[in-house]
């Protein structure tokens, strides 16, 4: 049978989705009460970072350690991977001895490519194109602090990127609507978009988008692999900051979320990020917990209630 695997929040389908963030609250607070809930003893997850990570890695390693297995942190440049072997190859190998891999690369067709020939399931870490694992987190913190997000308004505020497109792909799941603040020629892809309906579409005034607005989300403006870019972007995005003016015009009661890490001063000002609106540590550690949940569905096919 082919392994089930995470590539897309659209693996899901809203009733996972839904599970997935009850099961990660009830294990979240198994945790914060000092109770094991180990339903991963034995097991073993590969972890493939072709680009840099402080969330995604820790909370993954720390999750797979606290569910009873192990998991390892494989970099191109101390693996096969980096002198060359094929990602197909390397997957063979690596699917035989793990029960899991997470993936963190550039371009999407890599982890397609790895999980095509992979035994075990493949989870994606961060892609060009997606970043799932951060939604799994972002909507459990929404469900945490205001309940269901169905028919919610959320400003999404940047560059049209890999978050953008796990936002548009979490709207067109969970039934809310996302409206997107982006400079022209920074839009979102067009089929992504275009597959949400009228759950998603791109204003390009900050404004326009953020007004009314049940929560405010950004992201870096240059993300990895476009350093070269930044200051192009500096100039293009210059209007896109989400400061204290903006976020004035977003229901009083909205909040603030990003996936970190974040540049003060750039996307975010100092006063957003560190202000009381901001949600911003609680959606981090959330990595932790919906991943756990993640993790346990798809390495044993279903979820266990924690004790
Ligand atoms: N948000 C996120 O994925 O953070 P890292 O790049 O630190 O993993
Ligand atoms: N869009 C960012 C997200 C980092 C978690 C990037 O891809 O670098």
């Amino acid at each position: 049978m082919n392994p089930r695997h995470f590539l897309s929040l659209l693996d899901l389908d809203a009733d996972e989705f839904r599970q997935l963030i009850d099961h990660a609250i009830a294990v979240k607070q198994t945790l914060k009460s000092g109770c094991l809930h180990q339903p991963l003893q034995g097991r073993v997850m590969a972890m493939i970072f072709e680009k840099s990570s402080t969330r995604t890695r820790v909370s993954f390693e720390a999750g797979m350690a606290q569910m009873g297995g192990h998991a390892m942190f494989l970099s191109p440049r101390d693996s096969q991977l980096g002198r060359g072997e094929p990602i197909e190859d390397t997957a063979r190998v690596i699917s035989s001895m793990v029960d899991v891999v997470m993936i963190r690369t550039f371009g999407h067709d890599r982890i397609e490519t790895f999980a095509a020939h992979s035994s075990v399931p493949v989870i994606n870490g961060l892609t060009d194109l997606l970043h799932p694992c951060q939604l799994l987190a972002d909507m459990q913190t929404w469900f945490e602090l205001r309940g269901d997000i169905r028919g919610r308004r959320v400003a999404w505020i940047g560059d049209g990127n890999n978050m953008c497109h796990s936002w548009i792909n979490a709207a067109r799941l969970l039934d809310f609507e996302l409206f997107i603040g982006c400079p022209a020629g920074y839009e979102p892809d067009a089929a992504i978009l275009s597959a949400a309906g009228e759950r998603a579409r791109v204003v390009h005034d900050p404004r326009e988008a953020v007004r009314g607005a049940d929560l405010v989300v950004t992201d870096v403006w240059a993300s990895m692999g476009q350093e070269e870019e930044q200051k192009l972007r500096e100039q293009a995005f210059a209007d896109y900051q989400v400061d204290e003016a903006l976020m004035a015009l977003a229901d009083d009661d909205a909040l603030f979320m990003h996936c970190l890490p974040a540049h003060r001063g750039e996307e975010v000002s100092a006063g957003v990020i560190d202000g009381p609106q901001s949600v911003v540590w609680q959606e981090a550690e959330n990595r932790l917990h919906a991943q756990k949940a993640l993790v346990e569905f798809l390495v044993n096919g279903g979820l266990t209630p924690p004790a």
